[in-house]
Parts: C-alpha cells; structure tokens; sequence
C-alpha cells in the first residue's frame, strides 16, 4: 500500500518524502505545481534513489481522485496541498477559501468513495492566534485567526473532526506546525519561495546571498526579552519525520489525534540574525520597522504530547537549522533553476 502526498513537491512535503520513503514507505504525490517546481522530482531522486510516482493535478478535480485511486493502491493520505501565504490570503480570500476548503472537501469526499479514510493534516500554530499562555499545548483553546489562510486550518481542522465525529472509520491526525526552516543536509531541496519572501528565514538567506539588500525587523517594542517576536523555529527535516511518527496513528481504531510539532524553545529575530550571522560567517544588514499587522508577539509549542504518544523529539538545533538554511541557499540561488 501507498500514501498519498498532496502538495509533496512543495517545501515541508518534499522532505517529508523522503523520510517516508528512507523509512521504507512507497509514496505517490498529487501536486499541481501552484508553488512548487517538477525538478524537486529529481532531487527527490538524487537523495532516496528512487523514482516517485508523480501525478500532476488539482485537488479541487475529482477526476484526478479518480485516476490515482484506480491506479494505485493508496491506504492513507498526508495533505499538504493548500496555498499559504498570508498576506496573499487578506487579498485573495475567495482563492484562499476555494483552493484550500473546497479543495479538502472535494478530497475528503472521493477518499471516502474509495474507503480511504487515513488522513495526516497540515495544520498550523495559527490556530492558536494570540496565545493567553506560552508554551501551548493541544488543550490551550483555538481563538480567532487574523486571516482568511489562518480560518482555513482552523476550519479544516473542525471540518475533519466533524467527519471523524460522524464516522470512526476515520482516523485523522491534525499536525500543528511551528515554524519550519532549514533543509535537507544534502542542500538539494529547500524552501523555494516565489518572489520577495515573506517569512523570516527565506528572507535572511536572500539578504546573505545578495539577492535582497537589508532585513525589516518588524518591531522592537514587544514583551519580549530583546523586544522582538519570538517564535517556536523547527528543523524541516524534524518535522518531516514528525509525520513517519504520526503514521502510528492512522492504525485502525485511532481516532482523531491532535499533536504540536515544535522543539519547545522560542527564539527572537534577532537571536536568529546573529546565530545565523555566526555559524555561517556571513553579515546580515538589518533595519528596525514597524510591527507588522497581524503579528504577535510570542508563541512556543509544548512539544509534550508528540514526545509521549509518537515518541518524536525535534533533534536539530537553532545551530543547525540556520547552516541548512544557508547550504541550500548558497547552493541554490535560483531555486531549482540552478
Ligand atoms: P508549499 O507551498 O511549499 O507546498 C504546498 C504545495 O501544495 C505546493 O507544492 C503547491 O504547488 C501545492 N498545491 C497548492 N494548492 C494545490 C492544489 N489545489 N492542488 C494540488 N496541489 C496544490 O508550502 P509548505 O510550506 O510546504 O506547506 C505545506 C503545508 O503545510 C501547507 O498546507 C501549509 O499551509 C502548511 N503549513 C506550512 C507552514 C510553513 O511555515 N511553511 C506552517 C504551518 C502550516
Ligand atoms: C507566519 C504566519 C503564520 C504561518 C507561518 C508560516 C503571519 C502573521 N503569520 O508566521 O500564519 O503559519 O508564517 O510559516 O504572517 N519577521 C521580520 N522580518 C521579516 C519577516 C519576519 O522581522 O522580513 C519577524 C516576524 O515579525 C515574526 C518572525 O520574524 O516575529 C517570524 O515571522 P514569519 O517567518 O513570517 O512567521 P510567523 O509570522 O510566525
């Protein structure tokens, strides 16, 4: 039997690939390249020495649902399709709410035709919104999103335990992810954004190789120990292996299962400038701006339950995760163009 990786030429998908497949699971991946690139297939093949079966298609198209699940003998899903840039998202609502919810639903629905009802879902720490209390937990409550992106995990989220509610045939786990950055030790696939990045990491790489001039520092009046945000910063390969752990949890009988993957720790931007600065010997010019809207000012996961029921620990460091950063884009500046 095979898993279904939608989205799996994308970032956090790619890698997961290859955990899977080291771990000795065969893999099939739905992606329609909205964000991704087809030579992530080589790479892909590079690192595992196999060839993934890949099939390019919509998860809003039913008639892809179809094909796969006649040609493949697929027994659970791990769903990262789904588009994810916020700001996008204030803009592009109806885009937002059609690609990644009538997407999910139009999915949910040809499994279940097909009597697949394992699913591993993408979900987010934004689920949390503004936190009363740090480190949270699965317990700590769901509050409002700042962002149609954001509503759309959360929904999704109610949206697949509801199912799960109406039919224990399903087993469901909802990852909420903190922040991923890093990549593969091997520097052949990373993050690949398109355009100016809007995240953190992505963006200091691009300072570092030349490509953008200075980093914005988004506020430094926060509550925070040197007045900037501080965020929950995991290893993309820890988290990848967070969803072979996972996979335990899509055994007949499970349910629904809610896990935080983080490592625990928070880290200010600017520990991240100057830790990224010193292992990797490179000057990252930065100016202090504004807060940006929507943003908070500290969030960090309690990695407990993972630990206790998967057995999963995030083993890279902050170390670690900025010299991966920076390998892949070092080696990359084009993306997978080079
Ligand atoms: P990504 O954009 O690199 O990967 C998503 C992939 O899904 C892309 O390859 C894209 O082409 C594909 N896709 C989008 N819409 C599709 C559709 N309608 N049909 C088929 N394929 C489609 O993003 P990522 O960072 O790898 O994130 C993966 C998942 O994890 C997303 O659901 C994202 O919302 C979620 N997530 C990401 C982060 C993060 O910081 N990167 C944090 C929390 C949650
Ligand atoms: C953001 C999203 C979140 C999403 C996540 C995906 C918002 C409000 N939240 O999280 O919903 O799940 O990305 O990874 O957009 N920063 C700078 N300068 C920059 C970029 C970021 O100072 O150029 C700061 C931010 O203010 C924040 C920290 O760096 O304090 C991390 O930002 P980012 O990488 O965008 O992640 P989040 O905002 O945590």
């Amino acid at each position: 039997m095979a898993i279904l990786v939608t989205g799996g030429t994308g970032y956090i998908g790619s890698h997961t690939v290859v955990e899977l497949v080291q771990s000795g699971n065969d893999v099939v991946i739905l992606d329609n390249l909205s964000n991704s690139d087809e030579r992530v297939l080589g790479r892909l093949k590079e690192i595992t020495g196999r060839d993934i079966t890949f099939y390019k298609g919509d998860i809003r198209d039913r008639g892809i649902f179809e094909e796969i699940f006649a040609k493949e003998k697929i027994d659970s899903v791990i769903h990262f399709a789904g588009l994810k840039a916020v700001g996008e998202s204030v803009s592009k609502p109806w885009e937002y709410y059609d690609n990644n919810i009538t997407g999910t639903l139009t999915m949910l629905d040809e499994m279940r035709k097909h009597g697949v009802k394992n699913i591993i879902f993408s979900s987010s720490s934004t689920v949390y919104g503004d936190p009363d209390q740090v480190p949270v937990t699965e317990e700590s409550p769901k509050k409002a999103c700042t962002n149609p992106y954001g509503w759309t995990k959360s929904m999704l989220e109610q949206i697949l335990t509801d199912m799960h509610t109406a039919d224990s045939e399903w087993n469901v786990v909802l990852l909420r992810y903190f922040n991923p950055i890093g990549a593969h030790k091997s520097g052949r696939i990373g993050e690949n954004p398109d355009g100016i990045p809007n995240n953190l990491m992505p963006y200091i790489t691009q300072v570092a190789v030349g490509k953008l001039k200075e980093l914005s520092v988004f506020g430094d009046d926060y509550d925070t120990r040197d007045g900037t945000g501080v965020r929950d910063y995991i290893h993309v390969v820890d988290l990848a292996k967070g969803h072979v752990a996972a996979l335990k949890k899509l055994e007949p009988g499970s349910g629904l299962s809610i896990y935080n993957l983080g490592t625990g720790t928070g880290y200010s931007v600017l520990e991240i400038v100057r830790t990224f600065e010193e292992v990797n010997g490179v000057k990252i010019p930065y100016v202090i701006k504004g807060r940006r809207a929507g943003d908070i000012a500290e969030n960090y996961a309690s990695p407990k339950k993972a630990k206790e029921e998967l057995g999963w620990v995030a083993e890279n460091g902050i170390r670690e995760m900025c010299e991966d950063s920076w390998r892949w884009q070092k080696n990359n500046p084009g993306g997978y163009a080079d």
